[in-house]
Parts: structure tokens; C-alpha cells; sequence
């Protein structure tokens, strides 16, 4: 319609000096018309100039007393032809801001008498500041001194208006001409493919975006853990057991059966099967023995371990009970050293929030050789994770029933200017690794962290339920570069 009516207008007149009132005369919608404008002009149908006007139009505030009335003449209105009426009375009656600008107003106009009684001082008072927005509204002009009056009251405001004055372009015509987009069989059966005007191809128009999957960042971290890794020359651990005995997960690390960790708040005990079917005897005999009186030099915890205690199945809370069960395989062998290492979830009965969930991954390192020490331990640490980019560490001294000494790790945080932890460290204990038959000199280190906390790090993401679980936001996943480049 609009197009019509423009390149209609153009083939009598020369020009349409302003689209503004051009959409008024026609009765379009100005946004209409400048839509066809710019296309128009795109295929150089018209030419089209920008046209800048600075005009006026009303606040919230001005429409409402264009609508109902200015305050000061509603309060007007409000205090009777005859007597008086109460101030308080008179502010029941209308809205509080009317009330207070109309009083005010009407005070400075004289037209009541504002005391504890309110009276009227003229017979009849005029609406001009409703007559004047309603003449801004229609876009009619004004005088000067009543635009100063009105903005002063806030009551309208400067708009530049943006339009056009349009003339003939060179591809002019009265009607736009249907180009082809496709040139088709009956195109060259008629062979009215010689008339047809083709559609230029847009070699600059973007495609749709396309669709295609996506990694958790959970999944790229884990990658970046792994190629670190391998390139330091660890092996990784098979896994796939979420359900373990409390033997692999607690007894066989030195963890004696009353240590808290075996508790139900802590750990998820397995109601069916809720115990194992099978523990190497041998071992389990020894284990026994070095809780109830020690041995290699050790006085043990001096308790009755029970074998029901150790039977009981739960879902694992850390991966060192599968790097027990890998050491003890290990142990069966002619000594050989072992670098090993694993990622995968984990297990607690904790309470959730936005930093602790009820499973989640671990990331485990160990290195088996003869004669390690604590030296060897800080050593890899800092080798594993100034691969990282974490190469400023400090180490503290810790509790571990499987490992001493132990160490957690702190890293300095270059965004939060601060130590933050980031794993937890030791050296597994003789009576971990003697009744398992390893010999005497050899040692082992090892280290463990979570996977989620370097990954909120590096993700910026605040709360762990964000990155994992139900509440999930999968555009989130969508949205992570494919690629980061520097770590902290
Ligand atoms: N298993 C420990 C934890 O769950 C981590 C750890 C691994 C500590 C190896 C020392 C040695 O926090």
C-alpha cells in the first residue's frame, strides 16, 4: 500500500519533501513508509535524503493530564462554587501528586485561596496545559514560551524525528518490477527467460546458523586434565564401578570402621545388594591384622575390625579405592614403576548448595616407584599443575588416614588475589601398601582434586548446579567457546 502510494505520488510529482507528512496525507503509519523507502531506495527505485526534526512529545506524566485533566484544574474542580472546603477533605478527594502540584498551580494562578479552608477565588478557570498536550500530541506547534513552560513541568520532551524527502532513482517505475529468483524449466519452455529480470545473488547474506552438538565444559576440562596426563606419561585407570565395597574404599586405605567418612550422613550405603560377594581372603586377613595390632613398624588402631563392616557396599565416595585396587594389583607383579591416573565421579551424603553437590568428579594422580619422597610428591605438583597455569603453590600440612604425609594444595588466584585450595595430597601409607605386598622401599604419591572447581573457575560459573545436574542451563553449554585459550 505504502509502496503504491510512493511510487505513485513520483510519477506526477518530482518529489515528496517529507515522509512525515506524507504518511499523515496518505493515512499510513510513518514506520510503514519509511520501511518502503528503504527498500525502494535499495534497488534504486528513489533516491531518498535523511530529514532531521527536533520535535516534541509527552512524558508519562503529560499524557495522563492530557487525559484527565491537568492537577491544578482537577483540584479546581474538586473545591465547591460556594464556601469552603477543608484541606484535609479536599486531599481525600484526589490523588497525592495531584493534590500537591495542584495545589500548588492553583495557588500560583490565584485561583483558590489556600489556607486550612480552601476556596474558591474565580468563577471558572480554562484547562490550557490539557489544551496545549493535546495540541503537542497532534504534532501541532506551539509558541516558545509554552514549550518552556511545559518542559520546565517535565510535561514534554525533545525527540528528534528521523524521516525522508524522496525523488526518482534511476531503475524508477510506477510499479516495481517481480524479479526472479529461480530460473525454471518453464522459464526456458516459454522462453520468457530473455524478459526475466533475475534477482542479483547476496554473496554477503548470512546462513542460518547450523545446529550441531555440543561439549559439557565438565567434558573439556576433563580433556585438558587427560592430555596433561598422558603427555607426563600416567596411564589411566579403568573406572567404571560407581558401586565399591567399604573394604576397596575404606579398610583396604587404613581408614579404621569408626572413622566418621563411614557414616551414613557421609556415605551412601547400597540397600540391595547391600554387600559384597567376593574380597581376596589373603588380603582381607592382612588387612584386618594391620588395624587390630599394626605390624611394619605400626601399633595399628587396636579395635576388632569386623568383616561385616567391610562387606558393605556403597557408591564410592572417592577414586583412590580404585587406585587402591589398581596398587594391590600392581603389588602382584614383579615390581615395576606405574604412573596412573583417573577422572570420574564420586559419591557424598552432603547436604547441597551452590559450591557442594552429592556427586560429583574426581581427578586422582599417583606415581609407584622406589625411594619416592616428599620432594618427589611437591615436585610432580608443581610440574602437573604449572601445566596448567598455576605455577605459584603453597603447600599446607593435612590429615589423611591413607597417606603421610599429607598436604593440601593452594594456588594463588590471580583474579581473586587470593590462595584458593585446589586438591589434596599425601604419600600412602606402609600400612596401606606392606600388606599388599609391595616391597619395602617402594613409595607411593598421590594427589586428588575435584574436576567442577577448576572448571567454574575457568567457566566463571558460580553455582556448581549451574554446570551440573537437573538445573542445567543447556544454553550455557551452547554458548562455551569451543576453544579458551590461558587457564586462570
Ligand atoms: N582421596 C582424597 C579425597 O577424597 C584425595 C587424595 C588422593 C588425597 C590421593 C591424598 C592422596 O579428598
Amino acid at each position: 500500500m505504502a509502496e503504491d502510494a510512493i511510487l505513485g505520488y513520483l510519477a506526477a510529482a518530482e518529489e515528496i519533501p517529507d515522509s512525515g507528512q506524507f504518511a499523515s496525507q496518505h493515512g499510513l503509519h510513518h514506520s510503514d513508509v519509511v520501511n518502503v523507502i528503504k527498500s525502494l531506495h535499495g534497488f534504486r527505485y528513489i533516491d531518498a535524503q535523511d530529514i532531521k526534526r527536533e520535535s516534541w512529545v509527552l512524558t508519562d506524566e503529560g499524557k495522563k493530564y492530557a487525559a484527565e485533566g491537568s492537577p491544578e484544574v482537577q483540584l479546581f474542580l474538586a473545591v465547591p462554587q460556594e464556601g469552603s472546603i477543608s484541606k484535609d477533605e479536599l486531599q481525600k478527594k484526589l490523588q497525592p501528586s495531584v493534590f500537591k502540584i495542584g495545589c500548588s498551580q492553583a495557588g500560583k494562578n490565584k485561583w483558590v485561596d489556600m489556607g486550612k479552608q480552601v476556596s474558591r477565588k474565580v468563577q471558572h478557570v480554562e484547562d490550557k496545559v490539557k489544551e496545549l498536550l493535546i495540541r503537542v500530541q497532534n504534532g501541532e506547534e506551539i509558541s516558545k514560551d509554552d514549550v518552556n513552560s511545559l518542559k520546565a513541568r517535565k510535561l514534554i520532551v525533545a525527540q528528534t524525528w528521523k524521516g525522508y524527502s524522496v525523488r526518482k532513482g534511476p531503475n524508477y517505475a510506477p510499479k516495481r518490477k517481480k524479479v526472479a529468483t529461480d530460473l525454471t524449466r518453464e522459464n526456458l519452455q516459454r522462453g520468457d527467460w530473455k524478459e526475466l529480470e533475475f534477482k542479483e545473488y547476496n554473496f554477503n547474506a548470512k546462513g542460518p546458523p547450523s545446529e550441531s552438538g555440543h561439549l559439557h565444559p565438565l567434558l573439556k576440562v576433563k580433556q585438558q586434565f587427560k592430555n596433561i596426563f598422558v603427555q607426563m606419561g600416567f596411564e589411566e585407570m579403568p573406572t567404571n564401578n560407581f558401586v565399591e565395597s567399604s573394604f576397596w574404599n575404606f579398610d583396604a586405605l587404613f581408614q579404621p570402621q569408626q572413622h566418621p567418612a563411614r557414616d551414613s550422613h557421609d556415605t551412601f550405603f547400597l540397600e540391595a545388594p547391600s554387600t559384597t560377594r567376593e574380597l581376596p581372603e589373603e588380603y582381607v586377613e592382612l588387612v584386618k591384622r594391620v588395624h587390630e595390632s599394626g605390624g611394619y613398624g605400626s601399633r595399628g588402631y587396636m579395635y576388632d575390625w569386623k568383616r561385616e563392616e567391610a562387606n558393605k557396599n556403597l557408591l564410592r565416595t572417592h577414586t583412590t579405592a580404585v587406585s587402591t585396587r589398581m596398587l594391590y594389583a600392581l603389588a602382584k607383579q614383579p615390581f615395576a614403576p606405574k604412573r596412573y591416573f583417573s577422572i570420574d565421579r564420586v559419591f557424598r551424603n552432603e547436604s547441597v548448595d551452590r559450591t557442594h553437590l552429592a556427586e560429583f568428579h574426581q581427578i586422582e594422580g599417583l606415581v609407584c616407584d622406589r625411594g619416592l619422597n616428599l620432594g618427589d610428591l611437591i615436585g610432580v605438583l608443581e610440574d602437573f599443575f604449572s601445566r596448567l597455569g598455576m605455577s605459584k603453590l603453597r603447600f599446607k600440612p593435612a590429615y589423611n588416614p591413607y597417606t603421610e604425609p599429607s598436604m593440601e594444595i593452594f594456588s594463588y588466584h590471580e583474579g581473586l588475589k587470593k590462595w584458593v585450595e585446589i586438591g589434596n595430597s599425601g604419600m600412602f601409607r606402609p600400612e596401606m601398601l606392606l600388606p599388599m605386598g609391595f616391597p619395602e622401599d617402594v613409595r607411593v604419591i598421590a594427589w586428588g582434586l575435584s574436576l567442577e572447581r577448576p572448571t567454574m573457575i575457568l567457566y566463571g560459573i558460580d553455582n556448581i548446579r549451574d554446570l551440573f545436574g537437573h538445573k542445567v542451563d543447556l544454553s550455557l553449554i551452547k554458548r562455551n567457546p569451543i576453544c579458551r585459550i590461558g587457564l586462570n
